[in-house]
């Protein structure tokens, strides 16, 4: 099976005009579009269920604490985790992250502790820790960048020595760099830490296994594989979540209160106080049904193509004036193309893009001591996913051309 070459019309927004042209969007990597089943499954949430969950004993409430449940058992088999109870619901991945550093961080993290991160991290696989740092006096290490946008692991042992968590990302969201997850978790397990995986760009794209990978917790957001905004998972091994202190206090996270002291909550209610964002939860559901019925390998298969086809069309209308950041090998890599055009501001390429039409993303990506190795201050940025064709790229690179005679030197 191959991905429908219709399915843009399961995705409402990506048959709107933008500037008076239909609309090319090409910024996945940052959020992506949602298809009908998600926004269906969100609306008839609000009006036919809608009440709160795990408090009400009528029927509404348990219908929304079911629904609510079913999607979690989804989302842990989407990701093959070993129960329903290891996934654990965050606002974003970036809150995951916090949540790590913050529970477990401040439990195992001291003044003679490492942790390994890398040179291609994104903001929220570095900041809580360097926050966690100034109070606990812990070391921050980083493996570098080595050639063609791929970590330089020659040093990996070394750099374990002494390290008590490695937090990788699975695929940059800069270079589309796909790291060799399963090398480093059984380095880093073979040196006594434990293995942290940021899904945020490798979940929505390729097939996940978190057993396969062998690592211990793994950070992902529902907003960039079809669900809502507002809500990310914190996946972790049970034992390990069980050993965790609450992050958040207040109500559902515990089992009891006295004024002199809670009982926390098992997992996973322990790690979500209040109110959860439990229309999201319903919506990040029916997206992982959504990516299953199309099957994640066809996902990536349509990726590849449309990743060699990216490369060739870019190359063949602009040559050695266009430079794509990141591996040369599709195979390792995901479709997120970092571009450097001409001597054109990736702002000013993002702006005359915006007048045909097409949405891409220009900066730093949230990854600036990544921005920093590389030498450059930003990025455009086009980033794909299941509904794009070559269609799209073929007026990305048409309109590429117009920025350079607009503002090349
Ligand atoms: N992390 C998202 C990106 O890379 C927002 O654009």
């Amino acid at each position: 099976m191959t991905i429908p070459s219709n399915i843009k019309e399961q995705f409402p927004l990506l048959s709107r005009t933008v500037h008076g042209k239909p609309i090319v969007y090409l910024d996945s990597a940052a959020s992506s579009q949602k298809p009908d089943a998600v926004l269906s499954a969100m609306d008839t949430y609000y009006k036919q269920v809608n009440a709160n969950v795990h408090r009400g004993a009528y029927a509404i409430a348990a219908e929304a604490t079911e629904q609510m449940e079913t999607a979690r058992s989804d989302i842990a088999r989407f990701i093959n985790a070993d129960s329903a109870n290891e996934i654990i619901f965050t606002k974003n991945a970036t809150e995951a992250f916090n949540l790590v550093a913050r529970s477990w961080g401040v439990r195992n993290l001291g003044e003679d502790d490492a942790i390994l991160i890398t040179d291609m991290e994104h903001h929220a696989n570095i900041v809580p820790w360097q926050i966690l740092a100034e109070d606990r006096g812990f070391e921050i290490r980083w493996i570098p960048l080595g050639e063609d946008g791929t970590l330089d692991l020659t040093d990996l042992d070394e750099l374990l020595k002494g390290v008590k968590l490695c937090s990788v990302t699975a695929m940059s969201n800069v270079l589309g760099t796909l790291n060799p997850i399963r090398k480093i978790s059984d380095a880093a397990h073979a040196a006594g830490a434990l293995m942290l995986m940021d899904g945020s760009q490798y979940v929505p794209h390729l097939p996940t296994d978190v057993a396969d990978l062998d690592v211990d917790f793994m950070c992902f957001t529902g907003h960039k594989m079809c669900g809502p905004t507002g809500i990310g998972v914190l996946w972790a091994r049970a034992e390990i979540l069980d050993a965790m202190p609450p992050f958040l206090g207040g109500g559902e996270m515990i089992l009891d209160v006295k004024k002199s002291g809670f009982v926390a909550n098992e997992i996973p209610h322990k790690f979500e106080a209040g109110t959860p964002p439990i229309a999201e939860i319903i919506g990040l559901g029916a997206a992982v049904r959504f990516l299953d019925s199309l099957g994640m390998k066809n996902i990536r298969e349509h990726e590849i193509s449309l990743t060699e086809y990216a490369f060739m069309k870019l190359k063949e209308c602009h040559g050695d004036d266009i430079q794509i950041h990141g591996p040369s090998t599709i195979d390792s890599r995901g479709g997120v193309l970092s571009i450097a055009y001409k001597d054109v501001h990736p702002h000013d390429i993002s702006q005359v893009l915006d007048q045909h039409g097409i949405c891409v993303r220009a900066g730093h990506h949230c990854a600036k001591p990544l921005m920093r190795e590389l030498g450059v201050g930003a990025t455009a940025r086009a980033s794909l996913y299941l509904y794009n064709t070559e269609s799209d790229i073929d007026i990305l690179a048409e309109a590429l051309g117009e920025a350079g005679e607009l503002f090349a030197f």
